[in-house]
């Protein structure tokens, strides 16, 4: 006799816990368990039985074979038609590959993805599964956008039997669940949108796409918290992540690929959002400096390189002195801890001080800067705005700042400088291993420093 076992699962890490606690065992995450009904453990086993019964005495059980042996060919991809989409996913979307696009509401989600499922038709006839918007509007928005829709079929429907019922019919090459918040499954008696139902939808669909080829698009909204609404146990499942971030007063749109099995990590596609949807934008180095700013207390340019390529940042400080017993920290678009932990740095080894100040930290254009490239430019920018004195013009910096005052060298330090000498900038503060040894790249000059003081008094 079998009965469904109830678990409880986390919904910021995924993890399955036997009975209901206040407190994830795995990641500490509060309120974060979730009621979760396993399937009957003897349905799995039936399967596995059936099939080993079938295989019985055939020739093409399966064998233990040598790796090498086996036959592979290189995955086939298929253009979006958006290079830069093309560029995040690893040179396309490939066959049967599932893909979670996460973002903001209104970041541009289902633009992007209308815009690729139209282009991709021809070779992969696309099933586009709304739950969000009623046909018409879907519709409405290819036509606006001018996209060809031929060979786009759409289904208004959140109930994943029935979407699985329609694709078994249709046999698309590609499907958009838009968004897999919305959908849900008869046998669990959760709510919609639930990260048990997300899950188990889910779930449903990648199984779907492994068993028949289909590649799959699951659109996932960011909650306020900043995860996909069970979040870490889609990423789990899928083949890729891809966030999609931005900042609401901007046009710019940047996808990144937060896990890839077929491409990089950390690679960023740029899109700039107009009246005919996202357009890339394929040489993005330099559009997220804020035109005269640069010259202002409390800004720093650094150059990232997360991805492939390097991208011309600017990060902006302010510093001002604290009403509050307890002054206030805000970082956006770096970590937080890792900006107090640069603060204290600064202290201790920079013998500056803001212990009484109010510190905010951005980066400008409402991009992420996840690599420690950032450190110096941070540092930077606080002592500028904190003396109200801008960095020399033409300055740029990056450098990774450890606990002892250390300035350490990052990847790819040639690339980055080559690309601020071709935006024309004048210095560069980075780390002594960073440094060519002619102390130039192109018309730029090149400082190397060994600790923060060193740094820091460069830049004064
Ligand atoms: P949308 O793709 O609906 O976002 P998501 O699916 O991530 O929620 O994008 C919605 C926003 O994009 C909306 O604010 C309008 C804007 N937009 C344009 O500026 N130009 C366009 O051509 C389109 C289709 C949308
Ligand atoms: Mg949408």
């Amino acid at each position: 006799a079998s009965k469904a076992r109830t678990a409880y699962v986390c919904s910021e890490c995924g993890a399955d816990h036997n009975k209901w606690q206040g407190q994830c065992a795995e990641c500490h995450a509060w309120n974060s368990l979730s009621e979760f009904v396993v399937e009957p453990a003897s349905a799995a086993k039936g399967v596995a039985a059936s099939r080993r019964a079938s295989w019985a005495g055939k020739a093409d059980a399966p064998a233990v074979t040598p790796l090498k042996d086996v036959s592979h060919s290189e995955e086939s991809r298929v253009s979006t038609g958006i290079g830069e989409f093309d560029r995040v996913l690893g040179g396309g979307l490939v066959h049967g590959a599932v893909v979670l696009v996460g973002g903001d509401p209104g970041i541009g989600k289902s633009t992007l993805l209308l815009q690729a499922v139209s282009h991709m038709a021809g070779r992969l006839p696309g099933l586009y599964v709304t739950g969000e918007e009623s046909l018409s509007q879907v519709a409405g928005r290819g036509a606006r956008l001018g996209l060809p829709l031929d060979g786009v079929h759409a289904l208004a429907e959140t109930g994943i039997e029935r979407v699985l019922e329609h694709a078994a019919k249709m046999k698309p090459g590609l499907i958009v669940a838009d968004s897999v918040q919305t959908l849900w499954t008869e046998e669990l008696s959760a709510a919609p949108g639930s990260v048990s139902q997300v899950r188990e939808s889910a779930a449903r669909l990648v199984r779907y796409a492994k068993e028949t080829g289909t590649s799959v698009f699951l659109v996932g909204h960011v909650t306020k918290e900043g995860g996909i609404a069970g979040p870490r146990v889609l990423e789990h499942m899928v083949d890729a992540v891809l966030y999609f971030e931005g900042e609401s007063g901007s046009r710019f749109r940047v996808l990144r690929a937060f896990k890839n099995r077929f491409g990089a990590v950390n690679e960023l596609g740029v899109f700039a959002m107009g009246d005919k949807g996202l357009k890339e934008v394929p040489n993005p180095s330099a559009i997220f400096l804020s035109g005269g700013s640069t010259r202002q207390p409390g800004s720093c340019v650094m150059v990232t390189r997360e991805g492939t390529r390097p991208l011309l940042v600017e990060v902006q400080a302010l510093v001002d002195a604290s009403p509050l017993s307890n002054p206030r920290r805000v970082a956006v678009g770096m970590e937080g801890n890792r900006m107090a932990m640069l603060l204290a740095v600064l202290h201790r080894h920079g013998g500056v001080g803001v212990g009484d100040q109010d510190v905010f930290v951005n980066v400008v254009g409402g991009i992420r800067v996840q690599e420690t490239a950032v450190d110096l430019p941070v540092l930077l920018a606080v002592l500028s705005s904190l003396r109200d004195r801008p960095l020399g013009e033409g300055t740029i910096a990056f450098g990774e700042v450890g606990l002892s005052g250390e300035i350490r060298p990052v990847p790819n330090g040639e690339d980055r400088l080559k690309e601020a000498a071709t935006h024309g900038f004048k210095r560069a503060i980075v780390a002594k291993g960073n440094a060519p040894r002619s102390g130039r790249v192109g018309d730029m000059q090149v400082v190397g420093v060994e600790r923060l003081s060193d740094a820091l008094s460069e830049a004064e």
